[in-house]
């Protein structure tokens, strides 16, 4: 049993009070676009000032419902960094569409702004801005760039709920946003996801995409008589359980806003302390920006110095990873994009990600980096 385990969710009590009133109302209750859904789908909307948002099985779900929106057909480049999680490719490829990946900056490793015209086609159709860390891509440029060229901007927010660029949240600045409620992010459903959609013209399309291609919604309104077939879709919708789950964290969500920023504030001062030459330990964001606290990550000096630390923390215990081989050096990844993106390979070497949940066993991290920073 690991001492201190990479990432461990934490629910309050009023989770089981929630599942309790779902197990207990009619069985037809449980399924999705009820109650706690409802109740979900409405905090963010005010909470993020969106003008809808849509609850959905994961930000996996939430970026093919962004795909099948914005109509991706065969051929169409898609501009995103090749520093992220695979579904933010995998949603558009499945669509027949081509990634193709832009370097990452060498501050907070999102997206390079301003390297994405020259990536630019006849055949562009989006670029995806994913906000790593929690921390906000350049979007006044991004958006800028998005609308001299006619381009859709779609934020993968997966790791960003409730972090600001110029004092509005990620995911409501571009066209669509896309948010994850896994185990791993700071609100959990366990799977979960949203997407925010920040254009009228969207709303009716995403609720067929989203209720396995029917009109089922309207119908549930009484808006029909029935429903039947009217599009592409799929069975994007959770069940009740995972929104009363979703219902309970969003209605904590400041407390863990508040315990996630001690953690990470304490790891930075540890780390400023400690002042090694074998990592870097930068405050990653600009004025324009407030974050959400969901990584502490640090850049090591080199792949060696990484390995060493990584070996050191996995075998007493304290279980740190690295984060993505990036997605063009990856096997299907490499088969769409030939370049080489030095900033993106550099640091996916050097780069080691604490562990930061709630409830966790801090001191003993941060001894262990002093022992081995200091040696
Ligand atoms: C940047 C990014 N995009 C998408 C996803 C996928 O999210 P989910 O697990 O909710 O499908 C993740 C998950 O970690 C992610 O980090």
């Amino acid at each position: 049993m690991p001492k201190v385990v990479f990432n461990n969710p934490f629910f309050f009590n009023n989770v089981r009070k929630n599942i309790d009133k779902v197990l207990k109302t009619k069985i037809k209750e449980t399924t999705g676009g009820k109650v706690f859904y409802k109740k979900s789908c409405t905090f963010l909307e005010k909470k993020l000032k969106a003008k809808k948002v849509v609850i959905t099985n994961s930000c996996t779900a939430a970026l093919e419902v962004a795909a099948l929106l914005i109509n991706v057909k065969s051929g169409d480049e898609i501009i995103m960094p090749s520093y992220t999680f695979v579904s933010t490719a995998n949603a558009f490829v499945l669509r027949g569409g081509k990634p193709v990946f832009v370097d990452i900056r060498n501050d907070n490793l999102n997206i390079n702004e301003n390297l994405i015209e020259k990536s630019i086609t006849k055949k562009t159709k989006a670029i995806i801005a994913v906000h790593y860390a929690g921390v906000p891509c350049e979007m006044d440029k991004i958006i800028k760039i998005g609308k001299k060229y006619n381009l859709f901007i779609i934020e993968d927010a997966a790791q960003a709920i409730f972090s600001k660029y110029k004092d509005k949240f990620c995911g409501t600045l571009g066209d669509i946003g896309c948010l994850s409620f896994h185990e791993t992010k700071n609100i959990t459903s366990c799977e979960g996801g949203a997407i925010i959609l920040n254009k009228k013209k969207f709303f009716k399309k995403a609720s067929i995409i989203c209720n396995k291609g029917t009109d089922r919604e309207y119908f549930n309104k009484s808006l029909r008589k029935y429903y039947s077939w009217r599009g592409l879709g799929s069975s994007y919708i959770p069940s009740e359980i995972t929104c009363a789950i979703l219902y309970s964290q969003l209605l904590n969500y400041k407390k863990i806003f508040n315990e996630r920023k001690k953690i990470w504030y304490k790891y930075y001062l540890a780390l400023k302390k400690i002042n090694s030459k074998l990592i870097e330990n930068k405050k990653l964001y600009s004025k324009d920006v407030s974050i959400n606290y969901h990584m502490y990550f640090i850049i090591c000096k080199d792949f060696r110095v990484r390995t060493k630390i990584l070996n050191v923390l996995n075998k007493i215990g304290i279980i740190s990873t690295f984060h993505y081989i990036p997605l063009h050096m990856s096997k299907i990844g490499s088969m769409y994009f030939k370049k080489k993106l030095n900033v993106t390979e550099e640091l996916s070497k050097k780069i080691i990600r604490l562990p930061l949940w709630i409830g966790m066993n801090q001191n003993k991290v941060i001894e262990k980096l002093k022992k081995i920073l200091n040696n």
